[in-house]
């Protein structure tokens, strides 16, 4: 069975990788499939965000790393794969997850969205945090790997 674990990844986390890491092993392929939305802000460019991911995940044979924009629903129908991984940290993001698994599911009713539960010690571990913590001096070697560390040190070091 292949799987789509979709997201913005900006950056990549130890959080993505250990999803990635624990799907590798139970389906036959992961497509991480990164969003290419201009609207939002992110540090990274797609182009960068790609090149982390694949930077990190090159052991994994059986992922491949994807970009899309627009709809999930019509990247998966494309894809010709109509079922997606989503992480499940805490309460807190299951609201949300709920509904853009109801959204996606009235969109096309043979897409399949499955949560897989974060392990504890990344339960509270995003993106967002590593950035922030990062931004104020902080030290995030045990949150990303280093080609992301030395990644995003030099965005704040250049100003972002
Ligand atoms: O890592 P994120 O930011 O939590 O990932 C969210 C993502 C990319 C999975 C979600 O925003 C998405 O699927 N966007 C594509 C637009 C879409 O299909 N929207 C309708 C469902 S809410």
């Amino acid at each position: 069975m292949i799987v789509i674990y979709p997201g913005s990844f900006d950056p990549v986390t130890y959080g993505h990788i250990d999803i990635i890491d624990r799907c590798s092993k139970k389906f036959s392929k992961v497509v991480v499939s990164v969003l290419n939305n201009r609207s939002k802000k992110n540090m990274f460019s797609i182009d960068e965000r790609v090149k982390l991911l694949k930077e990190v995940l090159k052991e994994y044979d059986n992922v491949e790393i994807d970009t899309f924009s627009g709809l999930l629903v019509d990247y998966a129908k494309e894809k010709k794969c109509n079922k997606v991984i989503r992480g499940l940290r805490a309460v807190s993001d299951f609201e949300y997850e709920m509904q853009m698994a109801l959204v996606n599911k009235k969109l096309d009713d043979e897409f399949e969205t499955f949560f897989m539960v974060a392990r504890g010690r990344y339960a509270y571990l995003s993106s967002s945090i590593v950035k922030e913590i990062a931004t104020f001096g902080g030290n995030i070697s045990c949150f990303v790997p280093k080609v992301v560390e030395n990644a995003i040190n030099e965005k704040i070091g250049g100003g972002y």
